[in-house]
């Protein structure tokens, strides 16, 4: 799919498809619509008074447009209120656009970016809506037929109509930056994607090695294997590796900007398949579980791009990668495991293997002397319990940082919201044989007791972690530009988050 800024008089458009939207308390027709639909005999208006159409929020009219101009269809989006607009909707449109052509073979499509005043700017506008599309127009086709590959096949050409020189700028400008967004976000998708039988820790380490290859000496990847995180004295990665006959893999990604002034390190949860342990998840619970490397997944796509990116920072992606095996070798509940800060960690349950390996990340990024923390971790069922599934549970240290998070996720259309770290619910994880257990021994306040956990491991650094258990996997279709299964939920937040540095 081509996405071009282009100045155009929308009355002479080529485009087989058009796109526009409709706010409920402004008049449907711009002049220039007027003008289009003179041309096509009042046809659109027609459409708009036949079915009732009044531009509500989530209202949709397909016209077919007959055989007067280029233009075969126009696909018309009610937006609400322009005061309640903001860049959520313009992506949302994309993708209801995108699932309407979806398996249909028109060639080309345009938006017309100037049919209303969407009060947001042209380059936030051309920013979503190119995103929207990108996103809505993902499938992991890998494994399927031919015949199913072609399907997804969407107009190749997309225009974004403008009416002047100044928008025109603006408008690539926002283009440009969804393509780099969402490829990163593509990038994470295909890895939770892929089954844990083909995406391994081996497998990860594979791609982070070919992320620094591509980078041509920008990016720098050290991998450790077993033994040398037995030297480096993490024993708490080591005990969940120790059941899985899959080699665990330490994995260490840096870039450093030439004129870098902060120091970050982005550490996401590698548990590349989730089995509970020992103490072994019901099948059902079981079922998602390739998706327990989605922290992992969407550090590797933020790397993907950083040489694009290029923050004027150094930027540190660390994954402490294995699976949580059953094996005969396997850690075991009442084991006690040393992490690398020193700490003890006593083993409540198996299955709090997240938390167990993110000591050891969290201890390594620490040593880096970084200016701030951000892990990320599909690491609690009890936050999609809290938060459903589509919002992700923030909990942090430092305040400053969390505003930061909060802002980025807004302009990224990530849903997330603060959690305490609840000074009340430390007792809940004290060890009674070791320094600190690994359950909270209840499942309420279980995101929580999980955040205190980790904030054992990050020696006072400014940290925050972000726990997508629910947003990293679309288990129902209710956004429209995120399809089922993996949706690479963190990869935007971060990006937006490194491009205000
Ligand atoms: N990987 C799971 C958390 C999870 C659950 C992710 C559902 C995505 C969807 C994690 O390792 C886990 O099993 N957590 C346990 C912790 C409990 C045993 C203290 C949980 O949430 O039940
Ligand atoms: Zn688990
Ligand atoms: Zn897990």
């Amino acid at each position: 799919m081509k996405i071009t800024a282009i100045i155009g008089e929308i009355s002479k458009l080529q485009a087989e498809v058009l796109v526009f939207g409709v706010f409920s308390d402004k008049p449907a027709f711009s002049n220039e619509l007027k003008e289009l639909d003179k041309k096509l005999h009042g046809i659109i208006e027609e459409e708009i008074r036949v079915h009732n159409f009044t531009g509500k929020h989530g209202e949709a009219l397909n016209v077919s447009l007959g055989k007067g101009l280029g233009a075969k269809k126009a696909l018309i989006f009610g937006l609400g209120e322009t005061k309640d607009f903001n860049s959520e909707i313009a992506r949302k449109m994309a993708g209801n656009v995108v699932k309407n052509l979806k398996g249909k073979k028109y060639l080309s499509l345009a938006f017309l970016t100037e049919s209303c005043d969407y009060k947001i700017s042209f380059l936030e506008l051309a920013n979503a809506f190119s995103e929207g599309l990108i996103l809505a127009n993902y499938e992991f086709g890998k494994y399927k037929g031919e015949a199913k590959k072609q399907d997804i096949i969407f107009p190749d050409q997309v225009w974004l109509i403008v009416q002047d020189a100044k928008s025109i700028q603006q408008t690539q400008k926002g283009i440009a930056k969804a393509m780099l967004g969402a490829s990163a976000t593509l990038y994470a998708r295909d890895l939770v994607n892929e089954p844990a039988s083909i995406c391994t820790p081996a497998y990860l380490a594979e791609h982070a090695r070919n992320i620094a290859k591509e980078s041509k000496g920008k990016v720098k990847v050290k991998i450790f294997g077993r033994n040398e995180a037995r030297t480096m004295g993490m024993g708490a990665f080591l005990a969940v590796a120790a059941g899985a006959e899959e080699e665990p893999y330490f994995i260490h990604l840096t870039y450093k900007h030439p004129k870098a002034k902060s120091r970050i390190a982005l550490v996401g949860k590698g548990i590349t398949f989730d089995s509970g342990g020992l103490q072994t998840k019901p099948g059902e619970s079981m079922a998602t579980m390739k998706l327990d490397m989605a922290g992992a997944a969407a550090v590797l796509g933020v790397f993907s791009k950083i040489t694009e990116l290029a923050p004027p920072a150094e930027v540190h992606g660390i994954i402490a990668a294995t699976e949580n095996m059953p094996g005969s070798k396997a850690y075991k509940p009442g084991d006690i495991v040393r992490a690398m800060n020193g700490k003890t960690i006593e083993i409540g349950h198996t299955d709090a293997e997240g938390r167990v390996t993110l000591a050891d990340a969290l201890s390594y990024a620490v040593k880096l002397k970084p200016d701030f923390i951000i892990d990320l971790a599909t690491l609690t069922g009890a936050c999609v319990v809290a938060l459903g599934e589509e919002i992700c549970g923030l909990m942090s240290n430092n305040n400053k940082l969390s505003e930061k998070i909060k802002l980025s996720a807004k302009e990224a259309g990530e849903k997330l919201w603060e959690l305490p770290l609840a000074d009340e619910y430390r007792q809940l994880i004290k060890g009674t044989h070791g320094d600190i257990k690994n359950s909270g021994g209840t499942r309420y306040g279980g995101a929580i007791t999980a955040g205190l956990f980790l904030e054992e491991f990050v020696s006072g650094v400014p940290w925050a972690h972000l726990d997508i258990a629910g947003p990293a996997w679309a288990e129902r279709e209710t956004v429209s530009y995120i399809p089922l299964g993996g949706t690479g939920y963190g990869v935007r937040t971060l990006i937006e988050l490194l491009q205000k540095i």
